[in-house]
Parts: C-alpha cells; structure tokens; sequence
C-alpha cells in the first residue's frame, strides 16, 4: 500500500493567511527551520495508479500540482483520483470538492451524519448536483460488526471505520451534541501484503474500543494538532482549549505520546500540525522530545509504503 501525505497541516496551513504567531512569523521571516504546509489529506493506492483520497482540502488545486499520480494521464480529462473518503465535514476536510467540480460525478464515502450536514448546513452535496451528477454518495456503516468495506475502484484495500469522539464542525448543529459518525477513524488494510494503516486526523479521547485497531495497526497517522491543551490560549490566537476543538494534546499526562509509548508494535506518524505547534520547529526542544520517544511528523510530500 502506497500512502502519500498531500497536507500535513491543520485548519488554516501553515504558514496561516492571518497569523502572526511565532511560528507563522518565523516561517515568513526565514528564521525558523520548518517547512510551509497545506491542509490535512492523503491519498492511499495500492497499485499506485488508483487512488483512495481521504479528505478534501481547501489545498487540493496546489496538492494535485504537487503528486504526478493524481494528475490527468489516460484522456483528455482524467484523474487518479478514483474515489473520496471523508472523515468529517470539517472545512478543512471537505470545501476542495468544491474544488473538484469540473471531475463530477465523484464517489464520495462519508457517514449519515457527515452526509448531512454536507447536504445541509454547508450543502456542498446539493450545490454540485448541478455539475454533471455531482457526487454520488456512498454511506460509510459505522456500527459494530458492520463497519467493514470495499471500494470497487480500488479492491486490494479493505477499510474499516471506527467511531472517534471528536469534534463536529463550528457550524454543525451535532457541534455540542456529539453523534457516532461525527468523526471517524479509518483502518485500511492491504488484502495482499498483510499490512495496515490506521488513520485519524481528529482523535480528542483515546477509547478502549480504539485500542485493538491502533496495537494491531503497522503505522499509526493520528492526530498530531496541538502540542499542549491550551495552546491557542497561550499563543494568544484564540480561546478555545484543544479538548473543546476534539483534539488530545500531545505532550502531559494522558496525552498522545504517553499513549504512543504504549504500543509496540505500529510506526507512528503524527498529520494534522496546528501552525501554533512547537513541533514544527525542527530545532525544538518538543520536536527532540518526539524524536526521543520514536514519533515521526509527516510533512507535504511524505510517502509511505507498507
Ligand atoms: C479542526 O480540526 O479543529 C480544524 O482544523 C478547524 C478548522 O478547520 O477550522
Ligand atoms: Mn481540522
Ligand atoms: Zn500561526
């Protein structure tokens, strides 16, 4: 299984249109040793011509310039992009099939309740019903025992979703009132080598029903947007703390690392980096932290292969 890491950044990217933070201010001064980000994607092949994409970025224009396997290649207009995975209906995650418009009809699998708030809070669902068939929902089961599947396009692969508790979008009315299916993480399984990635860009509670997937996994790519929980706070850009966005810090008791340094046996990679995150600095005292207990930090670019 080929996985490629199309943003690596959190909401906003890095370098932040607005931002004057540390880090976003370094970046542009040249001063700080960390490379710019878009917003968090990744697509996942196993032949490396079809291509799963797993969320839609507000990036996706600049991420397809970037990786020559999604581009067009066969006819005059073309993809490599055979099917969409949402894992939530963050904006992050899902405005770039806006983006997408000119390729309708897509294949998009996401939840009943990512479904609607896409279709009507932000009814991106509707809105490209008048592109050429827009997109063509698959429901993605999230109930025990049946939450296994297959897309056709790309059979090699089995994906299993796992309810996350998270955080639905500012603008969902599920915000305060969290649902199974909100959120997801996604284990995806290679049928011919054995091997298998466990993915979730937004994990705020590490639960026991995550443990079998995340022990038994080959690499971990999880959550890696704040490195403290009241990180916002204490860069003065905002005033919410990471448990309230659905992200669990990295670093303190009960965060992310003292986790990862439970598990054996998966490579651990960390996606989704707030541009508010020490680790972005490659010359962090956080970033040697992480290096310390074996944590990668994938960045645009990454490819993986399992
Ligand atoms: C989040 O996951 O909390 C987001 O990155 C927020 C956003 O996209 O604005
Ligand atoms: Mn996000
Ligand atoms: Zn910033």
């Amino acid at each position: 299984m080929k996985i490629q890491i199309l943003g690596s950044a959190a909401g906003g990217g890095f370098p932040q249109w607005n931002c004057n933070c540390h880090n976003c201010h370094g970046l542009r001064q040249g001063t700080l040793n960390a490379r710019p980000r878009t917003q968090s994607s990744i697509a996942v092949s196993a032949d490396g011509v079809s291509w799963i994409l797993f969320n839609t970025s507000p990036d996706i224009r600049a991420q397809l310039e970037s990786f020559a396997p999604l581009q067009p290649a066969r006819n005059v207009r073309d993809t490599g992009i055979a099917a969409i995975v949402l894992m939530d209906s963050q904006i992050d995650h899902s405005t770039g099939l806006l983006m997408l418009r000119e390729g309708c009809p897509h294949d998009v699998w996401c939840t009943g309740r990512v479904h609607e708030d896409l279709s009507q809070s932000f009814p991106i669902f509707r809105m490209l019903e008048h592109w050429n068939g827009g997109l063509n929902w698959n429901p993605i089961p999230v109930m025990p025992g049946q939450s296994s599947f297959v897309i056709p396009q790309v059979p090699e692969l089995t994906l299993t979703a796992v309810p996350l508790t998270s955080s639905a979008p500012p603008y969902s009315p599920h915000r305060a009132d969290p649902h199974p299916g909100d959120n997801i993480g996604m284990l995806i399984s290679d049928r011919r080598s054995g091997k298998s990635l466990f993915y979730a860009p937004g994990l705020g509670v590490i639960e026991p029903h995550l443990l079998p997937y995340m022990e038994e996994s080959d690499c971990l790519l999880v959550d890696g947007t704040i490195w403290r929980d009241d990180e916002l706070i204490h860069a003065g850009v905002g005033t919410k703390l990471g448990r309230d966005m659905g992200h669990l810090s990295l670093s303190g008791q009960g965060g992310m690392i003292e986790f990862l340094d439970s598990l054996e046996r998966p490579r651990k990679v960390l996606i989704h980096i707030n541009n508010t995150n020490p680790i972005l600095d490659e010359d962090s005292a956080e970033r040697a932290e992480l290096e310390r207990h074996g944590i990668e930090v994938s960045y645009d670019g990454m490819s993986i292969e399992l």
